[in-house]
């Protein structure tokens, strides 16, 4: 799947002089456990990644009308119903309404090739799988690297690629006062997700975003990536920082705009 796949100049730039041989070689161990491969695709690998993005702000956990496709259990029994809706109302030939549904920007961003992925795990038995193996110690850069690619399939079908997000709908994450402003605050969203009025860079948002079922190298690593690009700050978030997050109260009576100016007000 694409969005795992390291672009040939992204490579070009690992083979950098003064990048020690050993961070290449764990990066490339990284990349080899979350590249394409001609296997089948597995859940934990796959799958859910897709359905985080494109699914999860209606399929989530907190919901209880619909079902949640974060849970493998649950994405299984119904794998056949969730074929259905996502390949053949979408070929035409199922009578049912297609997801993506209307009002629903993110699942109608569900590529064709995410739609085949979905497709070919349910034919190949559904299986659930291994999440890539995602611990030790990483470098700045290599947490940029794989932050890129959680981003690419969890993150920016509703912030968008470009982080601009979408008026009225989806904040941005480019130059975002409020993720600028609070580091600790950020890392708690993405632990939690979140409700309620926000507002960014002077732009007022109600939504809903969904909690994700990731891991705490997993948030540092997409946090890391978001706050180098975009014309964000820079700052570097560790596991650790997650994990202290995580034994911290949810923020939600703390006020929806940033408590202190932030370097980018
Ligand atoms: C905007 C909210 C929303 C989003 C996003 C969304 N769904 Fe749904 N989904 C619903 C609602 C509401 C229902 C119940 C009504 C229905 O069956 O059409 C539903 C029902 C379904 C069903 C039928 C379940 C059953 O067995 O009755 C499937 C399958 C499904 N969704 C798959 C998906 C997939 C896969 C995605 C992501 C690509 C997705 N949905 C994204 C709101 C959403
Ligand atoms: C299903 C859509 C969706 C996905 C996927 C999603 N978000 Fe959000 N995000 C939102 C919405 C909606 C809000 C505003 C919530 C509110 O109104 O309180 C938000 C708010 C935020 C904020 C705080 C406001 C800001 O713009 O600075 C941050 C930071 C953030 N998201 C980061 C992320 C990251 C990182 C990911 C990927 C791991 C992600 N989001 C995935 C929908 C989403």
């Amino acid at each position: 799947m694409n969005t795992f796949a390291l672009k040939p100049q992204r490579k070009a730039r690992f083979i950098l002089p003064g990048i020690l041989i050993i961070t290449g070689m764990m990066l490339v161990n990284a990349v080899a456990q979350t590249a394409p491969t001609n296997q089948a695709p597995t859940y934990l690998r796959d799958i859910q990644p897709i359905f985080m993005g494109n699914c999860s702000s209606c399929h989530n956990q907190q919901s209880r009308f619909v079902y949640n496709w974060l849970d493998y259990k649950t994405a299984y029994s119904d794998r056949w119903e969730i074929r259905r809706r996502i390949w053949d109302s979408w070929k035409g030939d199922y009578y049912k309404e297609a997801m993506p549904i209307a009002n629903s920007p993110e699942s109608q961003a569900l590529t064709k090739e995410q739609r085949t992925i979905v497709r070919d795990w349910v034919d190949s038995g559904a299986v659930c799988g291994v999440a890539p193996a995602n611990d030790g110690f990483k470098t700045k850069s290599e947490r940029i690297e794989l932050g890129r690619r959680l981003f690419g399939s969890i993150c920016a079908a509703c912030h968008q690629p470009s982080g601009q997000g979408r008026p009225n709908v989806f904040p941005p994450l480019a130059g975002s006062d409020f993720l600028n402003a609070d580091k600790n605050r950020a890392i708690k969203i993405i632990i939690h997700g979140r409700q309620g009025e926000v507002i960014v860079n002077g732009a007022k948002f109600n939504q809903n975003m969904p909690a994700f079922p990731l891991n705490d190298q997993d948030i540092a690593n997409v946090l890391t990536f978001v706050y180098n690009s975009f014309g964000n700050s820079g700052l570097e978030v560790t596991p650790e920082e997650v994990k202290t997050a995580r034994s911290q109260p949810q923020d939600l009576s703390a006020p929806a705009v940033p408590a202190a100016k932030s370097a980018f007000e």
